[in-house]
């Protein structure tokens, strides 16, 4: 479920919040990247690039470097035997051909299936046939992945109210991984998630690590959220200038300026409307489009 703000009034008391001089620089990446107000948004690969390879793969994080896209984004859930998967949905039917693979094994809920068994399964025919024996990457392996091609990762936890502990376990494979390192957790690596719960979470027990809190809390309750987030990032369907102007005018854990990415942006005039917004990052299906729409833009 994509939970909004159980932050309490003694929560935005107890904020380190500060606020922020009008005009104040803001930091979109968490090494402070350019963002909006130095120039253009970040563009983040939602899913890896998805409109051109099948979602959460490793051929999509390999798309997305390929258009030249550093960041990309997944999402993190866990199998029965505990392994983590990056895959979108609480169930393997969509996106694999486990109801034809598992024909009894209905609903198909990642949590009733081994990892074992979910490495079985062709994650890309369902997105076209040269896809074919795609598979659903363990978060090891994508991550691995990533790192190769020197990208850059905004992970997202899914559905954590489903996996009780899996923010521990992503800190366990992140760190095993070499991911929670100083240059990694200064340039690479954003953790966001629906749960403002989860996001507390990794933040206490990694506050070094750059968080995002995904939805588009009221401007009351954003003290509260810079307790622990650093990015506040909402559907661009909702989005607007003053919303995007008050995160700018709180200091997140990091002494920095809260930024805001939008998801998931698809068209050049999307971007561009979002750019003018004043967003620090775009996540998109479609990094080339809403890229090469923001560099006419700005040339403009
Ligand atoms: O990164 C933000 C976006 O991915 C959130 O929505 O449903 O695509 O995970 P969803
Ligand atoms: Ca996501």
């Amino acid at each position: 479920m994509k939970t909004r703000s159980s932050v309490t009034v003694a929560a935005v008391l107890l904020s380190a919040a500060l606020l922020v001089a009008p005009g104040a620089a803001t930091a979109a990446g968490p090494d402070g990247e350019a963002g909006a107000r130095h120039g253009r948004p970040l563009v983040i690969a939602h899913r890896g690039a998805s409109a051109y390879a099948p979602e959460n793969t490793l051929a999509a994080v390999d798309k997305a470097h390929e258009l030249g896209i550093d960041w990309v984004e997944n999402d993190v859930q866990r199998t029965r035997d505990g392994e983590l998967v990056v895959i979108h949905d609480d169930t393997l039917r969509r996106t694999t051909d486990a109801e034809r693979v598992f024909p009894d094994r209905a609903p198909w809920k990642v949590e009733d299936f081994t990892a074992a068994e979910i490495a079985r399964l062709d994650a890309g025919s369902w997105f076209g046939e040269r896809w074919a024996g795609a598979r659903v990457p363990t978060l090891s392996q994508y991550l691995r992945t990533v790192e190769a091609n020197g990208q850059k990762l905004l992970l997202e936890i899914k559905a954590p109210e489903l996996y009780p502990g899996v923010e521990g376990d992503i800190l366990r494979v992140l760190r095993a991984e070499g991911w929670l390192d100083r240059s990694h957790v200064a340039r690479r690596l954003v953790v966001q998630s629906f749960s403002a719960d989860s996001v507390r979470t990794v933040h206490e027990r990694r506050p070094e690590i750059t968080t995002g809190f995904l939805g588009t809390p009221e401007a009351a309750d954003l003290p509260g959220y810079a307790a622990f987030t650093d990015q506040i990032n909402p559907s661009h369907t909702s989005l607007t200038a003053g919303q995007v102007a008050a995160a700018h005018r709180l200091k997140g854990p990091h002494g920095k300026p809260l930024t805001v990415h939008t998801w998931t942006v698809n068209d050049a005039a999307g971007a561009v409307r979002a750019r003018d917004l004043g967003v620090d990052g775009i996540i998109t299906n479609n990094p080339d489009v809403v890229r090469d729409a923001l560099g006419r833009a700005g040339s403009g």
